[in-house]
Parts: structure tokens; C-alpha cells; sequence
């Protein structure tokens, strides 16, 4: 397979020192990129600004900074891919304008005014027009179930992972992980709870087998 991986927060610029991020390691990204070139795929892998080294043996890295540099990043290369997992915590919104110089500290409070960033998965179906396996990423901290069944459908996804981030103990910047599988069909899956790349190397599994369902 030629696989398409999102990696990592993204970083929205409010001046030319500070920023707005999420959360994100890339940990469970790279994890997924690992298991998939150690399978022997061509492996894409597409990452905001994380601490992590790329593994060995990808057919490409892109680093990227803001969500705008991500979307141009996934949409130049998509469509040549049969799977595409979005892993990423992309910011939902950024400053509307980019402060050339430094905001000086002047009031007591500071308004910023945020747009919405690209949704590169909910456009990776109608604004990229990709027909191969989607998987897509859910952290919630609230309604997990309700939440990642509508963000499945709602962004057109094969496979919809999700993470109860209220949680300390798993996720983030942790080595381990314990999501919830949510499929089309409305099949729902828990995989016992384990190191990143145990459940790296699981997904991987997963998609491949919905690509050959594919055809
Ligand atoms: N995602 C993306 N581009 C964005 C935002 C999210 O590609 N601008 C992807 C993430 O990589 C992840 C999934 O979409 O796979 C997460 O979606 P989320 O941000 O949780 O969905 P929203 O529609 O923004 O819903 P919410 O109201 O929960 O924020």
C-alpha cells in the first residue's frame, strides 16, 4: 500500500514569537508510520512540530508548522494513496491576522479574534476526492461514543479511532494507549489497552485488511 499519515499539533501563529497549539506528541504517529513501513509499505508521513526523530524507511517526510501547510502537504500528495490515516491535532482555529511585530503586553486583557483552519479530513472525500480506506482520529473528553460516531460520518471515515482524553493515565505525551474502533458498518471494537506501537501495528493490520475489501 502507499500510505498517507498525518503527525503531531500544528502551531498558529499570533506573532512572530508565540503561538497557538494542541496537545500532541506525534507519538502514536510515528508509531503508525513505523508499523506500516516495517509491513512494507510506502509509508508518507506528514508531521507538525513534534520531538520525535522520523523512523527509517519512509518514502517521505513532510515537516510542517501550521494547519494551511498541512493541507497543502496532504493535498499534493493523496491522491496517489490507497490509505490515508489523519493522526494529527490540528488546531481548529487560527488568528485571523499574523501580528507583524511583537504584541506588546499594554492592556489588562488582550482579545484575539480566531478563524477556522482547513479540515483536511472532513475535506479529504470532497474537496481531494480520495476513494481509499480513510481512517480518522477522535480525542474527546466527554460523550465519546455519540461524538466519535458522528465525527465518522460526518467526515466520510472508513475507521474512526477514539481516546477518552479526560483520562491521565494513557494518551499524550504517555507511551500507551486505549482507544475504542469505530467502523462504517457500525461494528465497534476495544482493543485492549497497550503500548503505542501494540496498537500501532493493530491499525495497520485493520487497514490493510479494509483495502483489500476495497479491492
Ligand atoms: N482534523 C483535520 N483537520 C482539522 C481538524 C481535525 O484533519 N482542521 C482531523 C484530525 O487529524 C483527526 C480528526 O480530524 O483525525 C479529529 O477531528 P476533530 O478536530 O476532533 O473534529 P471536529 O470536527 O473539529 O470536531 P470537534 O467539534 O470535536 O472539534
Amino acid at each position: 500500500m502507499r500510505l498517507l499519515l498525518t503527525a503531531g499539533p500544528t502551531r498558529e501563529a499570533i506573532d512572530p514569537v508565540r503561538y497557538i497549539t494542541n496537545r500532541s506528541s506525534g507519538k502514536m504517529g510515528h508509531a503508525l508510520a513505523e508499523a506500516a513501513v516495517s509491513k512494507g509499505h510506502e509509508v508518507i508521513l506528514i508531521s507538525g512540530p513534534v520531538a520525535l526523530a522520523p523512523p527509517a524507511g519512509l518514502a517521505e517526510f513532510v515537516a510542517v508548522e501550521s494547519a494551511r501547510e498541512m493541507f497543502e502537504a496532504v493535498r499534493d500528495r493523496i491522491g496517489k494513496c490507497d490509505a490515508a490515516i489523519f493522526c494529527a491535532a490540528v488546531a481548529d482555529y487560527r488568528p485571523r491576522r499574523i501580528a507583524e511585530r511583537k504584541i506588546k503586553k499594554t492592556g489588562d486583557t488582550l482579545t484575539l479574534e480566531l478563524e477556522k483552519t482547513e479540515d483536511i479530513l472532513g475535506g479529504a472525500r470532497t474537496v481531494f476526492g480520495f476513494a481509499g480506506v480513510l481512517v480518522g482520529f477522535a480525542a474527546e473528553t466527554d460523550n465519546l461514543d455519540a461524538n466519535a460516531r458522528a465525527k465518522l460520518e460526518r467526515k466520510d471515515c472508513d475507521l474512526l479511532v477514539a481516546n477518552d482524553v479526560s483520562r491521565r493515565d494513557i494518551g499524550f505525551d504517555s507511551g500507551e494507549n486505549e482507544v475504542r474502533l469505530f467502523y462504517r458498518d457500525g461494528r465497534v471494537e476495544d482493543p485492549p489497552m497497550g503500548a503505542k506501537s501494540a496498537i500501532a501495528e493493530r491499525l495497520i493490520r485493520i487497514v490493510e485488511t479494509l483495502a483489500t475489501q476495497q479491492g
